[in-house]
């Protein structure tokens, strides 16, 4: 089965400045975007993360902003990371099944990866800064996954980052070719890898493009991580990669579910029902575009109720 076929017109529309201008100024938008953002600043998504907490469920918040090719604004990123990391800090939640409730996820690019001089470095000097006062705050952080120019750097990035902070997890894509060895390379004992499909545009030279093909590579991946040393967390709302995770004998403590916030919530609440981990990722901030962009194209019917909502206005 070949992907949504306006999958790649939708994730070019994701890099267009123009669109953006427009599409971020409907104001029908924001109602569907609230659907998948949980608000402008922190205070909201601190209310949204105290009732996610509330519900059994863990969290792990991403302030939202990439591709940053300006100073001040990945200086600016960090800051906020900073100041969520102390809210978060304070709101002393129990872990689940041995698990930090309370994470944040963060893009490399927007904290200065894209930089044109000494941007790896200047990434790496931010995710630390940013690690640091996470292990302070009894607080996780996860590293996201952006396109596939990125691999390499942020996988480097992420190295250097263990050997301070060996607990920061970071996101592999079952869609890339190479995602098998590098679950191979990343399954040992501590290694917290979330592994979802992945959301970006990419060519048939690196990734896989059919649906089917992206499902199989993943059910690879799962194996490999699964059977692995480490700790897998499984991002995604697909049923059948929900069910393919069950019949592995990992206890509790060993695994997570993840899913977004907005996307299946009550099958989130059923998972953490059972006693499962289950983490929401949970965005927030002015910079939606791409993300609330990606979310469209890996689902038509978010589309379609997106374009007959504009319609009807
Ligand atoms: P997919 O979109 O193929 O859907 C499979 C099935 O899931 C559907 O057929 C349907 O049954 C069900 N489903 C999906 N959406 C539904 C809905 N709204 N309502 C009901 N059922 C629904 N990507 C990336 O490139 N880099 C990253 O760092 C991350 N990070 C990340 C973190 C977390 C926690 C998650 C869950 C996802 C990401 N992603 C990501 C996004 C990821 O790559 C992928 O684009 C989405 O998760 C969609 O893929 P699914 O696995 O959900 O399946």
């Amino acid at each position: 089965v070949l992907a949504n076929p306006l999958r790649p017109a939708i994730l070019a529309a994701a890099k267009s400045g123009l669109l953006e201008r427009s599409i971020t100024k409907a104001p029908v938008t924001r109602r569907i975007v609230d659907r998948f953002v949980a608000g402008d600043n922190r205070e909201d998504v601190l209310d949204v993360a105290r009732r996610l907490v509330g519900s059994g469920r863990a969290i792990s918040i991403d302030f939202l902003g990439e591709d940053t090719t300006d100073r001040a604004q990945a200086d600016a990123t960090v800051q906020e990371y900073l100041s969520l990391i102390g809210d978060l800090g304070a709101l002393d939640v129990a872990p689940i099944n041995g698990a930090a409730p309370l994470e944040v996820s963060m893009k490399l690019s927007a904290l200065g990866q894209a930089l044109p001089h000494d941007g790896d470095r200047i990434a790496l000097d931010n995710a630390s800064t940013v690690c640091a006062a996470a292990e302070d705050a009894g607080v996780w952080v996860t590293i996201d996954a952006e396109d596939h120019t990125t691999t390499d750097s942020t996988l480097a990035i992420l190295a250097t980052v263990r050997k301070d902070f060996p607990w920061v997890g970071a996101v592999l894509q079952a869609y890339l070719h190479r995602t098998e060895d590098d679950c191979r390379e990343l399954c040992g004992q501590g290694s917290r890898i979330r592994l979802c499909k992945g959301a970006y545009r990419e060519p048939e030279s690196v990734a896989f493009q059919s649906n089917s093909d992206v499902d199989a590579s993943y059910l690879r991946c799962l194996e490999i991580l699964m059977t692995g040393d480490g700790y897998p967390m499984v991002a995604s709302h697909d049923p059948a990669i929900v069910a393919a995770t069950g019949t592995y004998s990992r206890d509790a403590t060993a695994v997570e579910y993840q899913m977004l916030y907005g996307i299946r919530d009550l099958e989130q609440v059923r998972l953490a029902e059972t006693g499962a981990t289950m983490r929401v990722y949970v965005p927030y901030g002015t910079a939606w575009y791409g993300y609330f962009m990606r979310r469209l194209a890996e689902r038509p019917s978010n589309l379609t109720f997106f374009l007959r909502s504009l319609a009807t206005k």
